[in-house]
């Protein structure tokens, strides 16, 4: 709020609620800056996007669609692997009984289908035997009542990289060889939620550009990019990644909606290392929005008034005006 504040605009605070719809008929803003991850159900995040879009009002960011699909990781695979862009080989357990694909190879990591912050994803979830895997699928859907994603477990380095505008933003690395302590290596919910804590052996290391070889660095930037638009991103994204010992980028995940903390969240790590302040950061969203905008009004206007036919010779233009 203060970033937009800063910039001159006039702000306020609307809640996602059940009262959303009626804020917006009897107020009229320029632009949403939208950071609502949703009311409820399995498609929170494209709920007020939906809204918006069904009352005309502008706003940043990704569509509906695209925030609906990003947050069924199912679905954002099959969309991922039909662009021909790497992503972890998976299977979807909707029930118990489900048969293991006997193609996926051990270890498996088994996280719910739809949730962020790493919500169900903790040490246990990587799982060596099937025995192991029936015990998560079942903490999984005993605990967050959706179909449980099981992938082949990617192990490498752990990257996070940005998309904003058209421009890739200098690559995050997450190291976890700090945290022996908890001996988790990979981004648990505990790791996000007690990150910095020495005691419980929570202390990734972040290193922002990543260290990696420039060839990499392009291949890895070219993904985020192709997984962006692959979604249908607009604005900026943020796309998770494990790097392979043979170098393959493989994607594990979109986020149309990417945390914008200055304190604590990963996309203003990448943006800060390209030079960007947090105050600019917001600008740039709220200009790439407009910009949108602004085409997409010009882009109306072409085509709901199409430039006059020439007129046969002998017919008076007013007749034009009928009906
Ligand atoms: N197939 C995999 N191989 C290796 N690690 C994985 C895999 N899937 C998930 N992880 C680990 O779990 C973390 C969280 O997974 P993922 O990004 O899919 O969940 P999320 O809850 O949607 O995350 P976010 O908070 O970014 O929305 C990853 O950052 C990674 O550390
Ligand atoms: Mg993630």
């Amino acid at each position: 709020m203060d970033a937009l504040r800063a910039a001159g605009h006039t702000v306020h605070l609307v809640e996602a609620t059940d009262e959303l719809p009626h804020w917006f008929l009897t107020h009229r803003v320029d632009l949403v800056f939208n950071i609502a991850e949703g009311l409820h159900g399995e498609h929170r995040e494209s709920q007020v996007p939906a809204i918006l879009e069904s009352l005309g009002v502008p706003f940043t960011g990704s569509g509906s669609i695209t925030l609906a699909l990003a947050l069924d990781k199912a679905k954002a695979k099959q969309i991922l692997s039909s662009e021909g862009i790497p992503t972890p080989r998976w299977q979807l357990f909707p029930n118990a009984r489900t048969p293991l694909n006997p193609q996926l190879e051990f270890p498996l990591i088994v996280k719910p289908n739809r949730e962020g912050s790493s919500k169900g994803i903790w040490r246990e979830s990587v799982v060596g035997d099937e025995a192991a895997l029936r015990r998560q699928v079942a903490a999984v859907h005993a605990r967050y009542h959706q179909e449980a994603l099981v992938e082949e477990f990617i192990d490498g380095v752990e990257l996070t990289a940005g998309v904003i505008g058209e421009e890739a933003l200098p690559i995050l690395e997450i190291d976890f060889a700090p945290c022996q302590a908890s001996a988790e290596f990979f981004y648990s919910w505990r790791m996000k939620e007690f990150q910095g804590n020495a005691a419980m052996g929570l202390v990734p290391t972040l290193h922002c550009p990543a260290r990696l070889p420039a060839s990499t660095v392009a291949a890895v930037r070219g993904i985020a990019r192709r997984a962006h638009r692959a979604l249908g991103c607009v604005d900026l994204s943020r796309t998770d990644i494990r790097l392979r010992a043979d170098g393959t980028p493989f994607v594990l995940e979109v986020n149309p909606l990417p945390g914008l903390s200055p304190w604590d969240s990963n996309f203003p790590v990448m943006t800060a290392a390209a030079g960007i302040s947090h105050e600019a950061l917001i600008q740039r969203i709220v200009a790439l929005a407009m910009g949108r905008y602004a085409q997409y009004a010009r882009r109306v206007v072409r085509a709901t008034v199409p430039p006059p036919e020439p007129l046969p010779a002998g017919v008076l233009a007013a007749s034009q005006a009928a009906p």
